[in-house]
């Protein structure tokens, strides 16, 4: 079962009316997709995943609650393009990034270092790319700068190295095999905070699925497709696409410096859209999921 993270902050920034065309970038299990279909009754969602088995479990869920909806089956970076070919623009954007529980309790998906599983990762299971070959055929300086940038790990070298010797014996197949090399290339006083494996996963995960670059493609297009007085809301679990989300919102909500002490700003300098929220969750969210732990919900408005 797939807990969804601050899903009511989230539903309430994105103002629905029962006319309200949405997109969910993100629809995962359907969480909050199917709360906003709710509530649009005479209005429409589009829902991206590129996750086939997601797509099927969601669209038996919002199958129930009403027609008014289309799942595009593909990746979130090509959301304006898709959107462009079905409907002008749009009153509401939301992105719940990352994994989902199921992809990381499905042991055969292979997200998880606490179960045994080929290394693979992901999310699109017809990509090319996969964990098996960014563990085996990346370069050591490769593995280093993942690790040290995506997984923001202090023993990012000792662990490529590690794993370059282990590999020059025999390749690594699994998830556990990986675990355990990270595990024996990390002091003894490190491994007990927590698993160590937690953050070179991660890494992993977001160079196997281009996960930066691919939301800030997507974010910038988010911006363009937006009517006045919408609203994009971007739930985030990792530091390094908070600060994305954070740098794009501040670059079209405020003034460029050069013009701050001008009398008059012209139209064509004013900022087109205002922040409207940036939250985490609740104590008591955060007890019931720990998931949400990390996440941070970002709104910003379309104003003109
Ligand atoms: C955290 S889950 C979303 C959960 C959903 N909001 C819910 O409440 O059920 C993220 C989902 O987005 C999908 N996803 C992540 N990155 C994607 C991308 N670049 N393109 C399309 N889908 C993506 C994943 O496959 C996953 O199903």
């Amino acid at each position: 079962m797939h807990e969804s993270v601050l899903l009511t902050e989230s539903i309430k920034y994105l103002n629905l009316n029962k006319k309200s065309i949405i997109v969910d970038c993100t629809l995962g299990y359907a969480g909050h997709s199917s709360n906003i279909l709710k509530q649009i009754k005479e209005g429409y969602l589009y829902a991206f995943d590129q996750d086939q088995e997601a797509i099927k479990e969601a669209d038996k869920k919002l199958k129930q609650i009403g027609t008014n909806y289309e799942i595009i089956n593909t990746n979130f970076v090509n959301l304006k393009e898709e959107i462009k070919k079905r409907t002008d623009k749009v009153d509401g954007i939301l992105f719940d990034l990352g994994v989902s529980s199921p992809q990381l309790d499905e042991d055969y998906r292979g997200f998880s270092f606490h179960k045994e599983a080929k290394l693979d990762m992901r999310m699109n299971q017809n990509q090319k790319l996969n964990a098996y070959d960014v563990v085996n055929n990346y370069s050591q300086e490769e593995l280093i700068k993942i690790f040290k940038i995506y997984g923001e790990e202090k023993y990012a070298n000792s662990i490529a190295k590690g794993i370059i010797k282990e590999r020059n014996i025999k390749q690594i197949e699994t998830t556990l095999e990986l675990a355990e090399i990270i595990k024996e290339n990390v002091p003894e006083k490190y491994r007990r905070k927590s698993h160590p494996a937690r953050k070179i996963f991660q890494a992993i995960r977001i160079e196997v699925n281009d996960e930066l670059n691919v939301f800030e493609k997507a974010l910038k297009g988010a911006l363009d497709i937006i009517k006045p007085g919408g609203r994009i809301c971007v739930i985030t679990f990792h530091s390094l696409e908070d600060k994305i989300c954070k740098n794009i919102f501040n670059e079209v909500s405020k003034l460029p410096k050069e013009l701050q002490n001008l009398p008059v700003i012209p139209d064509e300098y004013k900022p087109k859209f205002k922040i409207i929220a940036n939250i985490t969750p609740t104590k008591e969210e955060i007890e019931k999921n720990n998931r949400s732990r990390s996440a941070r919900l970002r709104v910003i408005e379309r104003e003109m």
